[in-house]
């Protein structure tokens, strides 16, 4: 039978799974919303928001998908896959009980310690005057995070005093995150490498993926301000077997078992960010959804079948699948716009792609794209991911820059140093 695949989101994440799906023989065809011109060449798209619930709604009572995988956040938290499995569509992800992992920092801070998940010690606090007492107390660096969903700006590491309650301020007083700041937690800062790890979960059990490293930083020796990701690598040679296996003992079992405990149907991605410590893994956070750029990376990864490992997730039938990946190094690196994070230009026409695309091993996820007058121009902050997978690392780095120096447009830069931590 040939499956009809819905995929929502519009970023680098989608491009590279509907790029996977659609090497699927399960695949007929595949409708992304609102996807982007990379998309747009292997999928039907449509300019719907993925927060628009009842228009996506719409669209899949129009498309009668076999199966929906929903890509960004948001939809999770407001609650997709209730509204989408209520009404007769399979979708792959977390249900909004399962989804507040992501939501909400404070809960899954209060999840971890009952579950005895190594995490960072830390306080929440609503009052502003004994946040500001905890705070002189503690030593710098402390990191001040808000609660709730914050576009990635709500974390922030206070090296003094004055950073510290400046950012207590700005989160309880000035209410600069509105209702996603009304609580904030104050947190030990941790030190060591920090790296991704992910999960297929299906309600029961866990298949991890390998290891990625992102890049947050937009400046190269990870200086600069925090983006949504300038580049990952896979597999993370600085990640040990003991590493690995202590993650799935402390992190994953233990989340399954507190999910079974608290009655949490957890399906889809659970992807926790964390820090390689002395004292051994620590969550920084549990993302429910897969990472981007991460996913660029894994996708050139992963040899078996997206769809079937996103049907036996939903069906709760993972046990015994075997997930195979190949044992290649994937690079992405984040073709950004001029002044991304902050404002940036946009508009520009991009020259080179079909030159880096045709380039072995390479693949060019789009991400922040459009067209115009049939040229693709920058829209985004996030341009584009380019993908290179090669028998050894410094293989793939080299040949990940050399497709990145085809591609020109004006204001684009990236970070030099992806992988370069992975070089031994
Ligand atoms: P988050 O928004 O939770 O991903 O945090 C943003 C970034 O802040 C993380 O990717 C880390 O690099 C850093 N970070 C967050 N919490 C800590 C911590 N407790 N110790 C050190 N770095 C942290
Ligand atoms: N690359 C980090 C994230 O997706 O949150």
């Amino acid at each position: 039978m040939s499956q009809k695949i819905f995929v929502i989101g519009g970023g680098g994440r989608e491009h590279a799974l509907c790029w996977k799906i659609a090497r699927s023989p399960l695949v007929g065809s595949i409708l992304c919303a609102p996807g982007n011109p990379g998309i747009a060449q292997i999928a039907q798209t449509r300019a719907v928001s993925p927060e628009d619930l009842s228009a996506l709604l719409e669209l899949a009572r129009e498309f009668q998908p076999d199966l929906t995988i929903v890509g960004p956040d948001n939809p999770l938290a407001l609650g997709i896959v209730d509204l989408f499995t209520a009404n007769g569509f399979k979708t792959f992800g977390p249900n909004q009980k399962a989804a507040q992992f992501e939501a909400s920092k404070v809960f899954t801070k209060e999840f971890c310690l009952r579950h005895h998940i190594p995490t960072a010690r830390s306080e929440q606090f609503t009052d502003v005057t004994k946040a500001l007492a905890c705070s002189r107390d503690w030593p710098f660096p402390q990191v001040i995070k808000a609660d709730g969903l914050a576009l990635g700006k709500g974390v922030i590491i206070a090296q003094n005093a004055a950073e510290a309650e400046a950012a207590i301020d700005d989160m309880l007083v000035k209410k600069v995150f509105g209702a996603a700041g009304e609580k904030i937690l104050i947190e030990e800062f941790l030190t060591g490498p920090e790296i991704s790890a992910h999960a297929f979960v299906d309600g029961k059990t866990f298949a991890m993926m390998p290891i990625a490293q992102d890049h947050k930083r937009v400046g190269e020796g990870d200086t600069g301000l925090n983006t949504g990701g300038m580049g990952t690598f896979s597999p993370v040679p600085f990640a040990s077997d003991a590493d690995i296996a202590q993650i799935a003992e402390e992190v994953f079992e233990r989340f399954m078992e507190g999910c079974r405990k608290e009655n949490i149907d957890y399906r889809g991605i659970l992807f926790p960010g964390l820090i390689l410590t002395t004292d051994g893994p620590k969550v920084l956070e549990f993302n429910a959804r897969f990472g981007d750029p991460e996913t660029q990376s894994y996708m050139r990864r992963m040899e078996s079948d997206l769809v079937e490992v996103c049907h036996a997730c939903v069906d709760g039938t993972l046990a015994g699948q075997e997930i195979r990946w190949n044992t290649q190094t994937a690079i992405c690196v984040v073709v950004a716009s001029g002044g991304y994070p902050g404002n940036y230009q946009k508009n520009s026409p991009i020259t080179g792609l079909d030159h880096a695309s045709e380039m072995p091993g390479v693949v060019v996820f789009h991400a922040g794209t459009s067209l115009k007058d049939g040229a693709v121009i920058n829209s985004g902050g996030r341009v584009l991911g380019v993908t290179a997978l090669e028998d050894s690392l410094p293989a793939a780095r080299q040949r990940a820059y050399a497709a990145v120096d085809q591609i020109h447009f004006s204001g684009a830069f990236c970070r030099r140093d992806i992988a370069a931590k992975g070089l031994v």
